[in-house]
């Protein structure tokens, strides 16, 4: 279970290979088996909550058949014991799941706004016309599924790019259409910084879980890489600077008294009108509300969750 991508046990695995991308096999979706079944029942084990494998499971679907497929959905369910309309709700809610088949790579262009003030639009716009492609479609020959990215948490480094969620940092428009290429050519330059690249099937087997090093040592990011993160530090404690402390909300009866004290913030900054600071809102404190009719999960008409 634990080998690399284009490995001949990997291949054997998952089907994955290092060869130039088959445009006429990219559609192919191989059935799950036996073997999908029996790593997601290992995966379920590692948990006290079965259902707290979900996301690794759905992983997992992803690095056999590229997306996350109506099979996958109902196989998830069943090793579950879930709906799958609760599968679903959950596959449809986090982008990191595909509801169509991908790519060999995924390639994630940040837009967002540092790298956006950068020049991350423009990246995104030169490589999507080399690939004839739109946000989240596949170019014809198979190779790559490109997307718009939110921020990836790397500003640092901006304008970003990741394949297959390795980091490309420092990129301009002619990089990005040479890392492009390369990656059509069936190439896999060597991310900036992290773990050697793979494929879209091959990062979801290990985000499933699945380690593909024997040695885990294999797999650190390599030395330096993070300077421009580790730069602002250094320049802080040459001039002396410090971030200020954080503010501590005041004590309130209900906090003292045992009530737990994030509730108690939010219970008196929505009296000040103010937004929540957690996310919750006070219908939760009586049990919550119902979910209006005809939004429940799955129902909606998209993603793998209708069936
Ligand atoms: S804005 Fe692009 S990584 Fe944060």
């Amino acid at each position: 279970m634990s080998a690399l991508p284009g490995s001949p046990e990997a291949t054997a695995v998952t089907g994955l290979d290092s060869s130039p991308v088959d445009a006429a096999a990219v559609g192919d979706v191989p059935p799950l088996t036996e073997q999908t079944r029996l790593e997601a029942r290992e995966i379920i084990a590692r948990y006290p909550v079965p259902r707290s494998a979900l996301l690794p499971m759905l992983h997992l679907v992803q690095s056999y058949q590229g997306y996350v497929t109506p099979e996958g959905v109902a196989l998830c369910a069943e090793e579950l014991g879930l709906t799958k309309a609760e599968v679903g709700a959950v596959a449809t809610f986090y982008t990191m799941y595909k509801r169509r088949p991908t790519g060999r790579h995924l390639v994630s262009v940040c837009t967002n706004t540092l790298c956006a003030v950068l020049g991350g639009q423009r990246i995104f716009e030169a490589v999507a016309a080399d690939l004839g492609v739109h946000h989240d479609e596949t170019a014809a020959d198979g190779s790559i599924t490109l997307e718009h990215a939110e921020c990836l948490a790397a500003c640092d480094y901006a304008p970003v790019v990741t394949v297959d969620y390795e980091f490309y940092d420092q990129q301009d428009v002619e990089s990005a259409r040479e890392l492009v290429a390369a990656l059509r050519r069936g190439e896999k330059p060597l991310p900036t910084r992290g773990a050697p690249l793979t494929d879209f099937r091959g990062i979801s087997r290990q985000l499933a879980g699945f380690s593909q090093y024997e040695d885990p040592d294999a797999a650190v990011d390599a030395p330096g890489a993070y300077e421009p993160t580790l730069r602002g530090l250094r320049l802080a404690a040459e001039r002396g600077e410090s971030a200020p402390p954080f503010p501590r909300p005041e004590p309130t009866p209900e906090s003292s008294s045992g009530a737990p004290a994030a509730e108690a913030a939010g219970v008196e900054s929505a009296q000040r009108g103010e937004p929540e600071p957690a996310g919750r809102s006070l219908a939760d404190k009586d049990g919550g509300t119902d979910t209006p009719a005809g939004t429940e999960p799955g129902t909606s008409g998209q993603g793998p969750g209708k069936d």
